[in-house]
């Protein structure tokens, strides 16, 4: 069972689109083992974007993040990380695959409506960013031992 970090960016949510892209997570079997929404501070979303830090999207990036709230979550799953991505499609929208999320609600390179941790260290890394231990909310759903087999073979 791994865990990820994801973000629903501003755009998201100025967009009317939490329910409809929460739900694609849900709908895939992932759980939602922590949620939170925040107005992200400038020096949180510096900490978060700091491998880009000296990129020339970085700037942009930084105000884009900071200009509305944005919705925290950790989900589990099975190889979650690489899950989670695949269902969010390439970085830029009008690339994306349909049927990804991306693919199928974006059409910008910096709105691209859902942050999503992209390996096991930064997944580590990010969670402890943005929750304490305590916010992480263990627990089995009814519905888990349909979703997947516990040796995932
Ligand atoms: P994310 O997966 O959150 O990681 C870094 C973010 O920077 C990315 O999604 C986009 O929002 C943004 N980004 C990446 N590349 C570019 C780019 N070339 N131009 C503008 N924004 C970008």
């Amino acid at each position: 069972m791994e865990r990820t970090l994801i973000i629903l960016k501003p755009d998201t949510l100025h967009r009317n689109l939490v329910g409809r892209i929460l739900t694609r997570f849900e709908d895939k079997g992932l759980r939602i083992t922590a949620l939170r929404m925040q107005w992200s501070s400038r020096e949180q979303v510096e900490r978060h974007y700091e491998v880009h830090r000296g990129k020339p999207f970085y700037d942009g990036l930084v105000e884009f993040m900071t200009a509305g709230p944005v919705i925290l979550a950790v989900l589990e799953g099975p190889q979650a990380i690489t899950v989670v991505r695949n269902l969010l499609g390439a970085t830029d929208g009008r690339k994306a695959a349909p049927g990804t999320i991306r693919g199928d609600f974006g059409l910008d390179q910096r709105m691209n409506l859902v942050h999503a941790s992209d390996g096991p260290e930064t997944a580590k890394t990010e969670i402890e960013l943005f929750f304490r231990p305590d916010e992480i909310v263990t627990y089995e759903r009814a519905t888990d031992r349909w979703v997947a087999r516990p040796d995932g073979k």
